[in-house]
């Protein structure tokens, strides 16, 4: 596969902008990256800043709503593209239970329209990768792990309209032919994730003396996964994947949230000693669980380790520790979405 004009959806989101960046650093990809972005809430092009001037004439950034059928065939046509690594979405669980109408829009509707616009480009189009979730299996008991024969069971409206996209892509590969691959993955974390997720919230909570509001008992479990290791997995899998077959990707690190949260406040009392307050352990809030939460998830990536290769390099408590020490060196990047400000820019810089 020599891939020349990559189009990269929600690049300036937490996972799309570490993927560019770990592409373009790559030696066996020599093609253009057009990124784009509609620029949500979760969209922050501060992400991807240097990355244009550090590659000339290989990134590209266009503002863009993927559910706007006409500008995305436009994109397809004029930058000739030739593949797709499909990242944008509404992705937060709890906004998906208070306000579902622009899921069902984005993460259904939005594919739709990009699997459309792919098929037109006929035998010049050589993959649609499509990035997904554990989460469309449901929730799992004490034991087992999901594999790629396990029955779809979404249980919030972020995991049933991600299960609407995964058919979807399905469906146009058996249908059609349209050459795809597609990756359900666990939790992600790293540099650059939206600080409304449990990770990055808890750090720079933790930070700041606030509370760590703890859903429930605290005991629900995910599997997590270093946001780089994801994107070699999603890379390993564009290039040597089976055509119309879909991949599991986890860190094999299944964690109570409790757990990280306590890790969270010792790494904090570490890197950033509280004069005087006490371990930040203190803060720690047990609040009203989430509706419909899943209680553990848990990945089987046997089949992308077996045919693939692909194993993670960062074990959770490195991959933690580095994250942590990221977003006490970065206390701008988080300070500057805290406060809006990034936000009045985009509307300055893109009028909307
Ligand atoms: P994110 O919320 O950080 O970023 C989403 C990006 O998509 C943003 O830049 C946003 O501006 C853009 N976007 C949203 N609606 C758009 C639209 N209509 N048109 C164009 N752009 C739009 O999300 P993330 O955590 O980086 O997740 C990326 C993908 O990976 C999602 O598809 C998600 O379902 C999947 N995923 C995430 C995780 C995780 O733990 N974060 C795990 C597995 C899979
Ligand atoms: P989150 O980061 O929202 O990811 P997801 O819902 O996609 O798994 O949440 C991870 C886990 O942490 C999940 O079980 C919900 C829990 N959680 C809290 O306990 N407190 C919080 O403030 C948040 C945001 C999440």
């Amino acid at each position: 596969m020599d891939i020349r004009n990559l189009l990269v959806t929600g690049g300036c989101g937490f996972i799309g902008s570490n993927f560019i960046r770990h592409l373009l650093a790559k030696a066996d990809f020599h093609g253009r990256i057009i990124n784009a972005d509609q620029l949500t809430y979760a969209g922050n092009p501060e992400n991807l800043r240097g990355v244009e001037e550090a590659y000339p004439g290989r990134y590209l950034f266009r503002k863009a709503d993927i559910c706007d059928a006409d500008l995305v065939r436009e994109i397809f046509s004029h930058y000739e593209i030739d593949a797709v690594c499909h990242f944008a979405a509404e992705s937060h669980v709890d906004r998906s239970i208070l306000k579902p109408d622009c899921f069902i829009r984005t993460n259904i509707l939005g594919t739709f329209n990009l699997l459309e616009a792919a098929k037109g480009r006929g035998s010049a189009f050589q993959l649609f990768h499509h990035v997904s979730t554990d989460e469309v299996f449901g929730s799992l008991g004490p034991v087992g792990a999901f594999t790629e024969e396990t029955p779809y069971r979404p249980n919030s409206p972020y995991s049933a309209s991600k299960a609407s996209s995964d058919h979807l892509v399905r469906a146009y590969h058996e249908t059609y032919g349209l050459p795809t691959t597609l990756s359900n993955c666990s939790n992600n974390y790293g540099p650059y994730q939206f600080p409304e997720k449990l990770i990055p919230l808890v750090v720079l909570n933790a930070l700041e003396g606030k509370p760590l509001p703890v859903y429930g008992d605290g005991k629900n479990v995910r599997d997590w996964l270093y946001v780089e290791d994801h994107c070699e997995a999603i890379w390993t899998v564009m290039g040597k994947g089976r055509r119309g077959e879909t991949y599991n990707v986890g860190g094999r690190a299944e964690m109570e949230n409790i757990a990280i949260v306590e890790m969270i406040c010792d790494l904090v009392d570490e890197f950033a000693p509280s004069s005087g307050a006490g371990p930040r352990r203190r803060l720690i809030t047990f609040v009203k669980d989430r509706p419909g939460h899943d209680r553990r998830y848990a990945i089987d990536f046997g089949k992308l380790n077996g045919e693939l290769g692909w194993t993670p390099a960062e074990s959770f408590a490195s991959g933690l520790r580095k994250t942590v020490q990221w977003y006490l060196d970065n206390k701008g990047w988080s300070e500057r979405i805290c406060s809006g400000e990034y936000q009045s820019w985009i509307k300055e810089q893109y009028g909307s």
